[in-house]
């Protein structure tokens, strides 16, 4: 028995047959919790975003994807394009796992521009037994939007000295005439995660340089692994961001299983040094791991993530799980690092904008789960923003001036019951007034972007079927601006 789930789990979708092709096709059709302006599988699991870029005249992006279940099995990079970050054409597996060195899934990893081509470069993760190997390797995304993986692969066989077989996740970055691959990697001596660094100056031939060190003292020397780094300039300062894993609750941060982190400050290549001015945990929600940047548009760094946990979520029973975030633009100001939505195309949303002015309370039926709110509301000093069912399900996103506290509270909604041991409330301290919140909820996801994106919580969220209610609340009279406006069914 344990063999045969074994051996399904490490298919490839070219092993899919009739049967499997026509349950897939059912599972695409159902449209429960499905979000309309975030990406989803079509059948099966999606997590980490890979490989994104600007490429030929488009946006690329490419996801973990797992097609034949809702859980983590053989790993292979679907391809989407766009032309404005919201609407996605789906072009299938383009990196399926079917050679030796990828024998267990072609993992996450990033891609690099250069000279028109586009490459994209992933781990080949291979188990035997207990034992975990892995590749790193790169495939050539085309103008034809084809993908092949390169004759060299694997361009690094195996893992370093020193490292167990977690070293995964590759993102390279150029410094004048050397390329530059950072790794998430586990020290073998005390299992401990790192950050390791292997230089190039052709993408094909790398050299170990060693390992990355922040100066961020004890803060996560107690993780066990750190996840898909990421390096990219935001105005002007570098931005190191990594998913730690094994670290435990510090006050109202890392509150979550799986937590991710930004550091900003500069990196230094010939001491392999991250000098850090300032640090924070990147999402004070629920569910976001795994982030990935795009920074070869100009002018605009941007970045998403797997919303999404490894729990058991109720979009499962229709077939498919996980979404990513919207994309957000990354800036800096006063050395905190910032992400706002990135703007939603007028024609996608509802033409007739609702103006609403409102006194102490507003109650509105909602004509759909997939809409846009912004709140000005700096006549004021508290506000709850609260979506709500018949049967009084409430979630509630809080706004308190006076205790300098906003909150997220999803504890009707506890629809995951191995994520609830990490409880259903989080918060985060403010530092200066908040003045203005943007919500943007599509089916089962909500993102909320406070005061132009200095603090954003993501969170999953499985709303009963039937009718469901905004309401926003001051507690003193005072004339608030704020627009409602209704995705376009797409
Ligand atoms: C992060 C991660 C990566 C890995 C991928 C496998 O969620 O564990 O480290 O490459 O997912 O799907």
């Amino acid at each position: 028995m344990g063999i045969t789930v074994d051996l399904d789990k490490y298919k490839t979708i070219n092993a899919a047959t009739k049967q499997d092709s026509e349950k897939f096709n059912a599972i695409r059709c159902n449209t429960v919790y499905r979000p309309q302006l975030h990406i989803t599988p079509p059948h099966g699991l999606l997590n980490d975003p890979n490989g994104f870029c600007y490429f030929n005249g488009e946006y690329h992006l490419f996801y973990q994807w797992y097609p034949f279940g809702t859980f983590h099995g053989m790993k292979h990079w679907m391809h989407l394009t766009s032309s404005d970050l919201y609407s996605w054409n789906e072009h299938g597996s383009k990196i399926t796992p079917v050679d030796k060195y990828e024998s267990h899934g072609a993992y996450s990893g990033a891609a690099f521009v250069e000279d028109g081509s586009a490459y994209l470069f992933y781990t080949g993760n291979v188990k035997n037994g207990e034992e975990r190997d892995a590749n790193q390797c790169v495939a050539i995304l085309g103008k034809d939007n084809q993908v092949t993986k390169s004759e060299h692969n694997p361009i690094i066989k195996s893992f370093p000295k020193g490292y167990t077989g977690h070293v995964r996740d590759p993102k390279i970055i150029k410094d004048g005439d050397v390329y530059y691959m950072l790794l998430g990697a586990q020290r073998e001596a005390d299992l401990k995660g790192s950050i390791i660094v292997y230089s190039s100056d052709n993408l094909l031939e790398w050299a170990l340089k060693g390992k990355l060190s922040i100066d961020i003292g004890a803060d996560f020397n107690d993780a066990y692994m750190f996840e898909c780094p990421d390096l990219l300039e935001v105005d002007g300062q570098d931005v190191l961001i990594f998913s730690p894993q094994g670290i435990s609750p510090k006050q109202e941060r890392f509150q979550n299983r799986y937590n991710v982190v930004y550091c900003i400050g500069r990196i230094d290549w010939a001491s392999l040094t991250f000098t850090v001015t300032h640090w924070d945990e990147l999402d004070r929600g629920f569910d976001f791991y795994a982030p990935q940047t795009m920074n070869n548009n100009p002018n605009e760094p941007t970045l998403i993530a797997w919303a999404g946990t490894d729990g058991d979520l109720p979009s499962e029973q229709y077939g498919w799980v996980n979404c990513l975030t919207a994309p957000r633009k990354l800036s800096i100001k006063e050395n905190k690092l910032y992400q706002e939505l990135k703007p939603i195309n007028e024609t996608k949303l509802n033409s007739v904008l609702v103006n609403l002015n409102i006194k102490t309370e507003r109650i509105i039926k909602l004509e759909s789960l997939s809409f846009l709110l912004d709140i000005d509301f700096s006549q004021a000093e508290n506000i709850a923003v609260v979506i709500f069912d018949d049967f009084n399900n409430e979630f509630l996103f809080t706004v308190d001036n006076e205790s300098k506290q906003l909150t997220l509270d999803r504890s009707n909604y506890d629809h995951n019951e191995k994520e609830y041991e990490f409880g259903s409330i989080r918060s985060c301290s403010l530092t200066e007034k908040s003045k203005n919140l943007t919500l943007f909820c599509d089916q089962s996801i909500v993102e909320i972007f406070s005061d132009q994106g200095r603090n954003v919580f993501t969170s999953l969220f499985f709303p009963s079927k039937g009718n469901q209610y905004l309401k926003i609340t001051f507690d003193e009279p005072a004339e608030i601006k704020a627009t409602l406006q209704y995705v376009n069914g797409i």
